[in-house]
């Protein structure tokens, strides 16, 4: 088997790695300063990449999946932290509505959210529910043409600038996972509260609130589904959430290896470059090795999905090799850079920062390999 890509995927690549060198490279510094990138993200929405894999009659570019998780691939390359608001965005804040809203809600929110009008969240995690997803405790109570919601979530990506968040709240807590149900909320619905920033080890530019819902008021016909049906919800989107964190991952190792790799055939030590001493070598074979390991799983995963088939266990394997690959590559780019690579003079201990947080968000390492042993059993 070859990885080969179409014209139309090799030109969405041309175009963003293009965007990402000459517009998202320069605008890096104030994001590690903890700006939010909202003129990229408008300029991102004026190029199509905020609803890449939607359909044009809502509002999006009408490519496939492959391409989509090019764009990641090529944005997490410069930007990591650009890489996970997009995936955040289009995997799990506008694709529940696509797959699973009703015509009025797509036309009146996918439209917003694939134009890059709007900016999705998703918002599953609580304080006590983590990786135990569907122990959450948010309750949704119906009251006339309302739900009233009260809990609490956190680690919310894209909180506090998303102006749509996808809710998962109990409608009847004795039923489990099965009394779980999808809202779509606006950003002004009243007893919506956007609580503290988390101080985050990486992504700074990338904001990660806590929530919380007093009495908040969801209208009725914004119940996404059927009530029941929202652990499902949740469970199918993240199965292509899980491959936009993998190709996220995947570029930090491609971006921290590139700089590796420059540094290593320009640093001269014992009178030749590092790059041509066995020690510095075999590094860099290793991390070359895993980084095409991991592109292999990525675009597989990737392929599935595309053709509309079951992903969820290459989804989980994608995410599980791509991110280790992450920390395993920023950490010997550093090595690579030695002393130099610690300090904030060079990029590689920003991808350093950034990879770890592959392992833990849309599920821990842990979580993916139950995932994938329950596939395994099935
Ligand atoms: N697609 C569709 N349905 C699914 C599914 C999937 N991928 N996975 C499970 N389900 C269904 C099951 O079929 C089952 O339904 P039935 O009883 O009708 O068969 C139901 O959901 C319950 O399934 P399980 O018994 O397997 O559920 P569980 O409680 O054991 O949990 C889990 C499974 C995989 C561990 C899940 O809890 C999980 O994925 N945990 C991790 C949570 C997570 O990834 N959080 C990410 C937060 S979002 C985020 O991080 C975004 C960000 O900021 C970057």
């Amino acid at each position: 088997m070859k990885l080969t890509f179409t014209k139309e995927q090799e030109m969405m690549r041309k175009m963003v790695r293009s965007f990402a060198d000459n517009e998202i490279a320069p605008f890096v510094e104030k994001m590690e300063e903890g700006i939010f990138p909202h003129p990229l993200l408008k300029k991102m929405g004026e190029l199509g990449v905020m609803g890449i894999p939607v359909p044009a009659q809502y509002g999006g570019s009408e490519m496939d999946f492959i391409s989509y998780v090019i764009a990641i691939n090529e944005i997490s390359r410069v930007s990591p932290t650009l890489g996970v608001i997009l995936s955040v965005h289009t995997s799990v804040g506008t694709s529940p509505i696509l797959y699973f809203g009703t015509e009025e809600q797509k036309q009146k929110y996918v439209t917003k959210l694939a134009s890059g009008e709007y900016l999705g969240a998703f918002c599953l995690t609580e304080p006590s529910s983590g990786s135990d997803a569907a122990s959450l405790k948010s309750r949704a109570v119906r009251e006339g043409d309302f739900y009233k919601i009260n809990g609490s979530k956190v680690f919310i990506t894209n909180g506090g600038e998303a102006d749509v968040y996808i809710v998962f709240a109990l409608t009847s807590p004795e039923a489990g996972s099965k009394g779980i149900t999808a809202f779509i909320v606006e950003k002004d619905t009243p007893g919506l509260i956007i609580g503290k920033d988390e101080h985050k080890m990486g992504l700074h530019g990338s904001r990660t609130v806590q929530l919380t819902f007093d009495n908040m008021m969801v209208p009725a016909e914004n119940l996404l589904g059927k009530e029941g049906e929202g652990f499902k919800i949740a469970m199918a989107n993240l199965d292509a959430g899980r491959i936009g964190i993998a190709a996220q991952a995947l570029g930090i190792a491609e971006g921290a290896y590139g700089h590796a790799v420059r540094y290593a055939k320009e640093r001269v030590q014992f009178g030749k470059p590092i790059a041509a001493q066995q020690g510095i070598g075999f590094k860099l074979a290793e991390m070359a090795t895993d980084i095409e390991a991991s592109k292999l799983l990525v675009y597989q995963a990737a392929d599935l999905r595309s053709r509309g088939l079951p992903c969820g266990k290459e989804a989980s394997m994608a995410k599980l090799m791509a991110s280790k690959t992450a920390v395993h590559v920023s950490t010997e780019a550093i090595q690579v850079f030695g002393g130099y690579g610690y300090t904030k003079e060079y990029p590689v201990e920003r991808y350093f920062r950034d990879a770890k947080v592959t392992e833990i968000y849309e599920g821990t390492s842990e979580i993916q390999r139950i995932v994938i042993s329950k596939h395994l059993y099935k």
